[in-house]
């Protein structure tokens, strides 16, 4: 089923002035992701938000594909994206629920700060799976609320009933890991730089 944009869209400029939270990690993740890349590259990223995540991998690759279900978002990383001359990012309102499989296999695809937000991740990164080429790379950043507030198992659809809270799926870092493992995926790189903190995956489809 598809899911709703309203929240982000609702959420969208204010969340484009936010600073990053936790900006050393973000820098880091962004280093580690980097470390992946090569110029021939094709990216798909999912839930690309206000653009900054593919803005800084675009010099580095052929061509991202980036999506978003939220149109005030794209708005935002497309201006962000001119501004930055990022010739080589197609920015495009559609839903990961809900996107066919390419006629190439990506490369690389990315879920920043996206799977703890869909209603099925699983079927999301069994999508993710479908849509890589054998040895291509899917990397993510989870919040893992089920580690240490697993109160908001309660309090989530509450927050969502009332307009507060985005859908937030509740999982553990152990979670989040063995459904990525459950997919097919290998583990390249595990990251969780505190209790609190977002788990930092690169998972590898495997030849
Ligand atoms: C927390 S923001 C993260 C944005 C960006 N990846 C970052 O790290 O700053 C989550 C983004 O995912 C998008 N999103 C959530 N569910 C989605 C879905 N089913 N399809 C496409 N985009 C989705 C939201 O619109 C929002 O822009």
């Amino acid at each position: 089923m598809a899911e709703t944009s309203k929240f982000w869209d609702k959420t969208a400029e204010k969340y484009a002035r936010l600073p990053i939270t936790h900006e050393d990690d973000y820098l880091t993740k962004l280093k580690v992701t980097q470390s992946y890349l090569q110029p021939e590259m094709r990216l798909l990223e999912c839930g690309c938000g206000t653009g900054g995540t593919a803005i800084a991998h675009a010099p580095h690759v052929a061509h991202i594909q980036a999506i978003d279900f939220s149109e005030n978002m794209l708005e935002k990383a497309r201006l962000r994206a001119r501004e930055a001359g990022a010739s080589n990012i197609a920015f495009e309102c559609a839903d990961i629920t809900l996107i066919p499989k390419p006629k190439v296999p990506y490369d690389m695809v990315l879920a920043m700060s996206v799977l703890h937000l869909l209603k099925d991740p699983d079927a999301v990164i069994v999508k993710i799976y479908e849509m890589l080429a054998p040895g291509g790379y899917f990397v993510s950043s989870t919040a893992c609320l089920g580690d240490s507030m697993g109160y908001f198992k309660l309090l989530a659809p509450i927050g969502r009933a009332v307009g507060l809270l985005p859908i937030l799926k509740v999982m553990s870092t152990e979670d989040v890991t063995a459904k990525i493992e459950a997919s097919g995926f290998e583990i390249a790189h595990r990251w969780k730089p505190g209790a609190d903190r977002a788990l930092f995956l690169v998972a590898r489809k495997p030849q």
